[in-house]
């Protein structure tokens, strides 16, 4: 039925063409002419988009957009069957009026940038306005979102609007997805993106690149955008056209349009008028430390006080929102007698059930009317950002109270969910269907719901005005979590939230002090934020020879750089300047390129299953939780958590097993979670043994990826991989220690001698090696690592993290006459390595020579060590 109606909207269009030449040549002379054709065109999307209409139809496919008097592009009308409900909420947002001059600037330019408020619907219509004007015909229309979740839900909200299969609007992200040779869009994320130039620089696939949510500044996302600014030109003159298309929020969107390294002619700017509605900020008079206190206090007045729509919260993590989310389902529990109520809230709500509930029916008996608010919102909103302080003050909390007063008592039932991107999709789905009759919606978000996903009807936004940043020292290496303050950009975004239905409140649980004197204006771009190892040397496999000068939206700092290309050139991945065949094996691997080398070392020695579960698991954060369950230590949790510990001791072994370390507790859980999994008890055990389920589950994807990676990659190793993997024999234990050094070799460190210790001072003290910094503060082994009571004297890490000192999160013990082998290029040798004298050794029918020299910066010194 489809294909015949393609085939019939074709035909028409090329009658339409023909006739249609002359009477558009008029149209660009004159231009009021082609305003009020505009006008038309838009009176008859609106009446008879629905498909219902059939003189509406035949006009709309004639005349769908005015773009006949350009010779580069056909006017090509492909149909969509939209379901009518659906096709009455797309009419309401804002874009689609724009939709007739979206689509000229689009097929007159290469490089687009579209502007527009979070929520005005750009990702999910405008790949379908390209769409029916016929770009999905030969090749894909693709599009790029930083998050992977927003990558997962627009595929599957456009694929409904269209009423299309997941194989035709389908996504990829790193570990799944659903493409097939009949994708027509394609959601991706950047990552994902950026690794297919690698392989199709020129992405012959594709006939539009969209990438979405610019703004978000991802690393990936920036270099693709210097990346499209060149190959855009190149296919052009290839004669095989590509459309870019950056689409971004309101902001600084300067960054892309006055960089004269990034487009040699200035691309045009769209701007999509939304229509937000004014929204009231109200300030704290004080800021309070503790904002998740504060954060359920003015949900639960608010709830309590302010008239009917949703409340939105944010908080900076999952833990935080599931604590709050707990915490308000407990202070209002959701009745169980409303028939909607599904099984999964019944669990939820099984707690203080039955009293709340006579109570709740005998209340809603009482209450025959409604609470309206009897005060006009509109009277005291202010208009957008409210940049203005001196407004801001009038609009202080205690004035709102005074005046909100008036409407009181609210006794209905409210209706809580979580948003944060970890959240399994059909839990996250709720959140875009309305609550229960007579409740109300509150969401506790991350970020996540501040651009990337748009909530309907919330009217107020309860703001923490907190942010957890993953914070990178870009010298000494060391990654820590902070919770800081947004940037006003994002506080900015967060109001908006509220404005979309309706005039709305924005509850800033921070003083405007606070907000004008500390708060950023923007978000620092990622690209400057954390190390570009991999960036570098993917960079570096396209051959691009000075990553320094590379059109970058926002460059890296050079610094950090340098830091890259030294990581790079130790792990032998970059000699020269140049990247190494080692390097390209390495880049391969859609894992940090440290990682990258364990893989492409050990198929030498078989035993590619084990690094291959290992570089999964230590891809994969948070994998052992450091806590079991919950804060409080009852005597459950303390027992749980002894028999929790002691399991991991077991994990752990002896001898290699032990020197493996907390790589090999990662091997064990890994292949304990698999036995768990096939009796489909995995989400038990996880929860027994002190697991993060979501990362197991990670983790068993991404080892199937990476085995599929390596079969294509190199068809000459034959792999076999039993998910159920056996535990390591003591040598191969032994030989992954080695792969582990290969890649970690700038990771070392050393315990600090007895004499060298102050009296009184910690025993797990070390030094560490790294060549590039002279890091002078002492390392200290974490009390979670099974090494604690070991301590070897030398060890690699994993990361080095900082709380109170600085840890060494997941350690492994290594001997140091294997640093002039795995690490040479960090050793300082008073001859090569080929030169010494070998020996034969009798006992051991092995070759031997003796080694002097020193390692890292330090020069840690090597005398006589016996090389194999
Ligand atoms: O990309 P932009 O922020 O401009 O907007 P969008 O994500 O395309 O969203 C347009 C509208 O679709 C919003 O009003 C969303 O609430 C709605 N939407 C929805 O109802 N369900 C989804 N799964 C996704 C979006
Ligand atoms: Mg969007």
């Amino acid at each position: 039925d489809k294909d015949k109606q393609q085939q019939q909207s074709l035909q028409k269009n090329k009658e339409g063409k023909i006739k249609e030449t002359k009477i558009t040549e008029e149209c660009n002379l004159e231009n009021k002419e082609k305003g009020k054709e505009t006008k038309i065109d838009k009176q008859n999307r609106s009446n008879g988009d629905g498909n219902t209409n059939k003189e509406d139809k035949k006009n709309n496919n004639k005349e769908r957009y005015n773009l006949n008097h350009l010779e580069r592009r056909p006017a090509i009308f492909v149909g969509i069957k939209r379901d009518s409900k659906i096709q009455k909420a797309r009419l309401k947002l804002p874009i689609l009026a724009e939709e007739q001059q979206i689509m000229e600037i689009i097929n007159e330019n290469s490089i687009i940038i579209l502007a527009g408020e979070t929520g005005s619907g750009k990702t999910t219509q405008v790949p379908q306005f390209l769409y029916e004007a016929g770009y999905a015909l030969e090749k894909m229309i693709a599009v790029t979102e930083p998050r992977r979740v927003a990558a997962i839900s627009m595929s599957k909200r456009v694929a409904q609007e269209m009423s299309m299969t997941s194989k035709e609007i389908s996504y990829l992200i790193r570990f799944e997805g659903t493409v097939t040779d009949q994708t027509k869009i394609k959601f991706m994320t950047d990552g994902v993106l950026l690794k297919e130039v690698q392989t199709d620089f020129l992405l012959t696939k594709y006939s539009v690149v969209i990438l979405d949510e610019a703004h978000e500044r991802s690393v990936y996302t920036d270099i693709l955008i210097g990346l499209l600014s060149r190959i855009v030109p190149l296919r052009n003159k290839k004669g095989i056209p590509l459309k870019l298309i950056i689409m971004s929020a309101t902001l600084r969107v300067q960054d892309f349009t006055e960089n004269v390294r990034l487009f040699k002619v200035t691309p045009p700017l769209i701007n999509i008028d939304a229509r937000q509605f004014p929204v009231t900020v109200h300030f704290n008079k004080r800021t309070n430390e503790n904002y998740l206190q504060e954060a359920f206090i003015k949900t639960s007045k608010i709830h309590k006080e302010n008239s009917e729509g949703g409340i939105l919260v944010f908080v900076t993590g999952q833990q935080e929102v599931n604590m709050l989310v707990k915490k308000l389902r407990n202070a209002f529990p959701f009745r169980n007698k409303y028939k909607f109520e599904t099984q999964n809230e019944k669990e939820i709500n099984d707690d203080n059930r039955d009293e709340e509930n006579i109570n709740l029916q005998k209340r809603l008996r009482k209450k025959k009317t409604k609470i309206i608010p009897e005060i006009n919102l509109d009277d005291y909103s202010l208009p957008g950002d409210n940049e203005d302080s001196e407004n801001e003050e009038l609009n202080s909390d205690e004035e709102f109270e005074t005046e909100m007063t008036v409407v009181s008592n609210n006794s209905q039932p409210l209706w809580v969910l979580p948003l944060y991107s970890m959240l399994p999709s059909h839990k996250q789905a709720k959140v875009f269907q309305p609550p229960p009759p007579g409740s109300r919606l509150c969401i506790v978000s991350t970020n996540v719901a501040e651009t990337s996903l748009t909530i309907p009807n919330i009217k107020y936004v309860v703001d923490t005005g907190k942010t957890k940043m993953k914070l990178y020292d870009k010298i000494t290496g060391v990654t820590s979590y902070i919770v800081t303050w947004t940037s006003k950009a994002s506080a900015s975004q967060r109001t908006g939230r509220a404005g979309r239905m309706g005039p709305g409140h924005c509850y800033r649980l921070y003083s405007s002090a606070v907000f004008n004197d500390i708060f950023q204006d923007y978000d620092t771009p990622e690209i400057q934020q954390k190390p570009v190892d991999d960036l570098y040397l993917q960079m570096k496999c396209m051959n691009i020879d000075k990553v320094a000068n590379f059109p970058f939206p926002t460059a890296p700092d050079m610094l950090q750089l340098k830091m890259s290309e030294n990581r790079l050139t130790t792990l032998g991945a970059i000699k020269d300047n140049r990247v190494t065949p080692l390097g390209r094996a390495i880049s391969k691997f859609p894992v940090l390129p440290r990682y990258g080398k364990m893989l492409a070392l050990s198929h030498q020695y078989e035993l590619l299953p084990y690094t291959i579960c290992l570089v999964a698991a230590l891809s994969v954060q948070e994998v052992l939780l450091e806590n079991p369950i919950g804060q409080t230590d009852s005597e459950e949790v303390k027992n749980v958590r002894q028999k929790w510990i002691s399991l991991r001791r077991q994990w752990a072994g002896t001898g290699n097993f032990l020197l493996l370390g907390d790589a090999m507790v990662l091997l064990k859980a890994v292949g304990a979670a698999e036995y768990a999994n096939s009796e489909g008890k995995l989400e038990k055990f996880c929860i027994e043994n002190g697991l993060r389920y979501k990362a197991v589950v990670e983790i068993r994807k991404l080892r199937i990826q990476l085995t599929n990676e390596i079969k294509t990659n190199m068809p000459e190793i034959d792999i076999v991989v039993d998910p159920k993997l056996n535990p390591p024999t003591d040598l191969q234990a032994k030989l992954l220690r080695q792969i582990m050094l290969s890649g970690m070799g700038d990771q070392v460190a050393k315990k600090i001698t007895p004499d060298e210790l102050k009296d009184g001072e910690e025993r797990r003290k070390y030094k560490y090696a790294y060549h590039a910094n002279n890091m002078e503060e002492p390392v200290y082994l974490h009390q979670g690592s099974v090494l604690r009571k070991n301590l070897p004297e030398y060890v690699i890490f994993q990361e080095i993290y900082e709380t109170n000192k600085m840890y060494m999160r997941g350690v492994t013990a290594i001997e140091p006459e294997w640093l002039p082998i795995y690490v040479s290029n960090l050793c300082n040798l008073d001859r090569p390595l080929t030169e010494p004298e070998p020996f034969y050794d009798v006992n051991s029918d092995k070759i031997f020579c003796y080694v002097t020299g020193t390692f890292g910066s330090q020069n840690w010194p090597i005398s006589n060590v016996k090389v194999e």
